[in-house]
């Protein structure tokens, strides 16, 4: 088995359903986010204030690229991995790449009180509609396989799992 991306909004359950799914597979678990803020030593909020979004964009980047090389296994990514077409290519050459598709409105209800979220400080009602009209069609071009997200976390962790078994 190779690398299991999961791409996807912010919300949609991609740490929570990676950290299961490689526990049931029994494979390593990656998250692109903890793997920057270990790096950096500091958190993402953080160093969008001092470095600005460019500055996290290619901190995420080397994560990206340093996991692709790693042992195989799950992997959550930033909702915003997909920018970049690099990582694109590096997740698609390591593996398969997931989408976790939920509609704005659960997104909307799900990180309602969320506060970690840089992109969100703006009212996050208008920014995951934003991001969904500007993100939607390179989610799904990026992926090769898309779950919909909107189900329990027990439904959406056993798709994805299915998904690793069948690779
Ligand atoms: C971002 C999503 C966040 C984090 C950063 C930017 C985005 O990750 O990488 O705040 O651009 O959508 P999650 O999707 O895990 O919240």
């Amino acid at each position: 088995m190779a690398h299991v991306w999961l791409i996807g909004m912010m919300g949609s359950g991609k740490s929570t359903v990676g950290r299961l799914v490689a526990e049931h597979v029994g494979r390593p678990f990656y998250d692109t986010d903890a793997t920057v803020e270990a790096t950096a030593g500091m958190t993402i909020m953080k160093i969008f204030e001092r470095f600005g979004e460019d500055g996290f964009r290619e901190r995420e980047r080397t994560a990206v690229a340093e996991i692709a090389e790693d042992a195989a296994g799950v992997v959550a990514t930033g909702g915003g991995v997909i920018l970049d077409p690099v990582n694109v290519e590096s997740m698609r050459n390591a593996g398969t790449v997931v989408l976790l598709s939920v509609e704005p409105d659960v997104l909307i209800a799900r990180i309602a009180d969320d506060e970690d979220r840089p992109l969100l400080l703006d009212g996050i009602e208008r920014a995951i509609r934003s991001l969904d009209r500007a993100r939607s069609d390179l989610y799904r071009a990026s992926s090769d396989a898309v779950v919909d997200a909107s189900h329990s976390i027990e439904i959406v962790t056993e798709e994805v799992e299915a998904i690793c078994n069948a690779l």
